[in-house]
């Protein structure tokens, strides 16, 4: 690797990997590492820079998460919040219980010319945080406040440190890409030279040499993006020995395992096997309500369809799988809060004897993206929506039986449909139905029903990581639900979400 590196130390914030990738969307292969184990990766890595995250916990708490700074004398550093903070306190500066907790969208002032924060839009910023910086260390100067926060930022340009109370990560801090850029190119005066052509050459020899020259790789696509995008690169990695496979779950939309099938057989000549396995999988969901057990009944059901299918499977060695940089830190982080469990992360099973390999597990959803583009994925399925693995199975609340599954697809297929004939599709993250396990009484024509209610959700966002609902006009919502009522027989009611992400997830379960 001749690119520069930045490493992200992660002290446990809600938003370390986002940090991640808006460096990595200036170019800069960026990685993140727990705090825990920071002091020896910065040590083999090298990196040009390092970026302390935010996270939950007071530096002035015993047992606070912490970093031995010897490690990265020298180098060129971000803080933010927590990182911020713990900078303050360990280079001599003075960290305090705030009296008010900062949470929500703030306005700085006094900001310093040509400080970071100067190259902020407008100075409005996100914060969330409890304790504050209230003494800078030597050789430190103050750059922005707010009404509450009287050190917001600080600086020390000759030993190239910067430091921002707020989040210039997220999209609620307009500008705040400015500030990313400001340190990484200005103050760090790093070059930016890391692209997509870059991760797929690397990506490309480091699956030839894992599989090795006779290897044969089992690839799991789902006709998802990041699916497809694996299937594509091992398919340049390893050609034929790439051996494709569709499990069709009967947890997909209306219609769409039949589109995997032509797609794929179009696109992948034919070299495509699909297992349909709608009873297996129904079968051992049956009388499964916890969204966690749904999960991992279905991941093993996955392994286990790909074993009873080995005779067809030609001596294949490993499994290929889609996992996003994502799903490993949600899944796998030790210091995030566990929110959930991604199926396709974990570990296998012991039992299962196909040796695992993940080659999109660095990167982000735009970055797959951009990686399925250059490989020359056809745009349709580049741009398709993100779909959990589980499936219709985390939009079924309580138990998911063929009957619910029906109400669910035809829900979501009405829609997704009134949606893309408007246009109104553009621009959506996740559009989709969700079916709830109450009932509630409704009327139609002259009989009372007492029936589930679908709701309905669509998000903006970038990565998944945080959403907005989308502002569909009421007209249409209006529309799309005597639509479904109508419809969709076992429906009486139709909620929209309005929910942002956090504190909702964007999945039901
Ligand atoms: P949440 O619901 O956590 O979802 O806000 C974030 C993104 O992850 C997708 N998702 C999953 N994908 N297996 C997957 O492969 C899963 O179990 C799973 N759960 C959520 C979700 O659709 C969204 O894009």
């Amino acid at each position: 690797m001749t690119h520069q590196r930045v490493l992200v130390v992660d002290f446990g914030g809600q938003y370390t990997q986002l940090i991640v990738r808006r460096v990595r969307e200036l170019n800069v292969y960026s990685e993140m590492v727990p705090w825990m184990t920071a002091a020896d990766k910065i040590r083999e890595m090298k990196p040009d820079a390092v970026i302390l995250s935010g996270g939950p916990r007071s530096v002035l708490e015993e047992g606070a998460p912490d970093l031995d700074f010897s490690v990265i004398e020298g180098l060129p550093v971000l803080g933010i919040c927590y990182g911020m903070q713990l900078m303050a306190y360990r280079l001599g500066g003075k960290v305090e219980n705030a009296n008010d907790r900062e949470y929500g969208f703030r306005q700085l002032s006094n900001v310093k010319p040509g400080s970071a924060p100067s190259y902020l839009d407008g100075g409005q910023v996100w914060m969330s945080h409890g304790d504050q910086v209230m003494d800078t260390p030597p050789g430190f100067h103050v750059t922005a406040q707010t009404d509450t926060c009287p050190i917001a930022a600080f600086e020390n340009i000759g030993d190239k440190r910067v430091g921002v109370q707020f989040h210039p990560e997220v999209t609620h801090t307009p500008g705040g890409m400015n500030i990313l850029k400001f340190f990484l190119f200005d103050v760090a005066g790093l070059k930016g030279d890391w692209t997509s052509e870059n991760f797929i050459d690397e990506e490309v020899a480091k699956i030839r040499e894992q599989v090795g020259p006779e290897g044969k790789v089992l690839c799991a696509v789902s006709g998802g993006v990041d699916s497809s995008v694996m299937a594509a690169l091992l398919i340049k990695a390893i050609g034929e020995r790439a051996v494709c496979v569709f499990v069709d779950h009967g947890l997909l939309r209306k219609n769409e395992a039949q589109q995997v099938i032509d797609t794929f057989g179009g696109h992948f000549n034919g070299n495509l096997k699909a297992f349909h396995e709608h009873d297996r999988f129904f079968g051992k969901l049956s009388g499964v309500t916890d969204p966690e057990t749904k999960r991992k009944v279905i991941g093993e059901q996955f392994v286990r369809v790909f074993e009873d299918h080995a005779g067809e499977l030609q001596g294949c060695d490993w499994l290929a799988q889609g996992t996003l940089y994502p799903d490993v830190i949600e899944s796998g982080s030790p210091t995030a809060a566990k929110i959930k469990t991604h199926h396709n992360v974990g570990g296998l099973p012991e039992w299962m004897n196909l040796k695992l390999i993940e080659p999109l597990r660095w990167l982000f959803k735009d970055e797959v993206r951009a990686v399925g583009r250059k490989l020359g994925l056809p745009e349709d399925m580049v741009e398709r929506e993100p779909f959990p693995g589980p499936g219709l199975a985390v939009r079924i609340l309580g138990e998911v039986t063929p009957d619910r599954v029906k109400i669910t697809q035809d829900a979501d297929a009405i829609f997704r449909q009134e949606l893309r004939e408007r246009g109104l599709h553009k621009g959506i993250w996740q559009s989709y139905a969700a079916l709830l396990d109450v009932r509630s009484v409704g009327v139609m024509g002259d009989e009372r029903t007492y029936e589930q209610p679908i709701v309905l959700r669509a998000v903006q966002s970038e990565d998944a990581m945080t959403a907005r609902a989308v502002k569909i006009p009421f007209e249409v919502l209006e529309h799309i639900a005597t639509r479904i009522v109508n419809e969709v027989k076992g429906v009486n009611r139709v909620l929209y979400d309005l929910t942002s992400k956090p504190p909702a997830t964007i999945e039901w379960e």
